[in-house]
């Protein structure tokens, strides 16, 4: 006999909703669930019905023994909309073969290569700080991390168009992010149509464009256009795909980094103090970076409080069982990384920020920012060093300190510090070059 999937009360939903009003965010909410219903949950809301799973054992059943009864993709989903045969919205043959065709490009061997162009696009947007001013870090990480993916993945400098195309994609990004569709699909998106438009037309132009003139090199966008089995279409399906995925996601990370490093003056000095260590006129190589342990550390405790991908979403292929509670074939199923990353019984003080309980490798399935299994982020690799070397730049170059407004977890299409995370910047007065 199976059991039925627990559903919140009326008590618990109202503690829920008090702590959704505190802290200004679904996840305060979510929290309360899980602590008292985990492994899993129901949640129910007019038009919309999904079963919320947390811990280690629900992530390795989604993720790893029960992966094959889950399906990526739902129709109903802007993402699959905006997205179209993107590999991120696929299932099955069709996925493995386009992460095979992409994977090439963003292996570990392939980092070393990228190192440059992550300096320098880096150092173009910090040539354009002014001292002693006030800075969004939200935007300015975006900034970063859009012209790094383009240029190195792509190969392309975005600069002559970011500003033209800026608000185009954060459109994008907003047509994908948890909204009013979830309650009512219908609900109009103004200004949608024209930037998807815009954006549309950027990438099948780079498409052109390298088509005609052919670089030597494994960047993505070279390994596309060579394969003879794939469309323009295709390609822009992908590019689109690795433009969101690539950059939204190191943009929260950063700006969650920054923030986290304002709030907690002695990990700034620790961190600061680590990175001027570094020989910063020293060629950066993969291998140089692994001497910022306190970095990784910073950074695995920021993805553990504020993964950027928080959840994962899936469809039951199949009527299928875990731990006696049954999913009928196609419910929505979300496994929660955010709240497996704040489970009391694997995190000491989950909400505080502990660099240090990093020097220990958590349990398995316990921390998954980057998934798991072998759907797991086929750019986990290329994030890490990305993010490293422009956190190093970064402090190598200023002194930040974070004013004091009021920041909130908002979910997106990540999780994003909101409204955006002020910082006034101070150059330092030995100024590092590469270039
Ligand atoms: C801090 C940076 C990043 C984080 C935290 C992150 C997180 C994740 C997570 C959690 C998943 C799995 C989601 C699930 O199980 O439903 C995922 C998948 C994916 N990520 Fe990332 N990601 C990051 C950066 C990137 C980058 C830089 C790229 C591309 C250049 C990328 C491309 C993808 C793609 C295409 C998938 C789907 C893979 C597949 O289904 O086979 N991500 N990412």
């Amino acid at each position: 006999m199976s059991l039925p999937i627990p559903v919140p009360d009326s008590i618990l939903s109202l503690k829920a909703l008090q702590a959704m009003i505190k802290q200004r965010s679904v996840l305060g909410a979510l929290e309360v669930f899980s602590n008292q219903l985990q492994p899993v949950f129901e949640l129910t809301l007019p038009g919309f019905k999904t079963v919320m799973m947390v811990g280690p054992e629900a992530a390795r059943f989604v993720l790893v023994s029960d992966r094959d009864d889950f399906r990526w993709r739902n129709e109903a989903d802007p993402v699959a909309m905006l997205l179209r045969h993107g590999v991120l919205v696929e299932d099955g043959d069709f996925h493995d073969r386009l992460r095979r065709a992409m994977n090439p490009s963003l292996h570990k061997q392939m980092l070393n290569s990228y190192v440059n162009g992550i300096l320098h696009y880096t150092d173009h947007v910090l040539d354009r700080w002014e001292d002693h001013s006030p800075m969004d870090m939200l935007d300015e990480m975006r900034r970063i991390a859009l012209l790094v993916l383009m240029g190195t993945l792509y190969q392309t400098n975005f600069d002559p168009v970011i500003d033209q195309l800026w608000n185009a994609v954060l459109k994008t990004i907003q047509y994908i992010s948890p909204g009013l569709w979830i309650l009512w699909n219908q609900v109009p998106r103004p200004g949608y149509a024209k930037a998807l438009r815009e954006i549309d037309d950027y990438l099948y132009q780079i498409i052109r464009v390298r088509r005609a003139n052919p670089i030597d090199g494994d960047d993505l966008l070279s390994l596309l256009v060579r394969r003879s089995d794939m469309d323009d279409d295709l390609i822009r399906d992908q590019l689109l795909t690795m433009l969101i995925a690539g950059h939204d996601t190191s943009t929260a990370l950063l700006s969650w980094v920054l923030y986290l490093l304002g709030k907690h003056p002695e990990a700034m000095s620790q961190l600061e103090a680590e990175v001027m260590r570094t020989d910063d006129q020293a060629p950066v190589t993969i291998e140089s970076l692994t001497k910022l342990s306190f970095m990784d550390q910073v950074i695995d405790e920021t993805l553990r409080l504020y993964p950027p991908i928080h959840l994962g979403s899936r469809l039951t292929a199949d009527d299928i069982e875990f731990q006696g509670y049954r999913l009928p074939r196609n419910t929505r199923v979300m496994y929660s990384i955010y709240l497996t990353h704040r489970l009391p019984q694997y995190w000491d003080n989950p909400s505080a920020f502990r660099p240090e309980r990093f020097a220990t490798r958590p349990l398995p399935y316990t921390y998954l920012p980057f998934g798991g299994g072998p759907r797991n982020c086929i750019g986990a690799a290329y994030a890490q060093v990305e993010v490293k070397i422009i956190l190093m730049r970064i402090l190598q170059r200023y002194h930040l300190e974070l004013l004091p407004r009021p920041v909130h977890a908002h979910m997106g299409a990540t999780l994003e510090p909101r409204p955006g995370v002020w910082m006034r910047v101070q150059k330092r007065k030995r100024l590092t070059r590469v270039f």
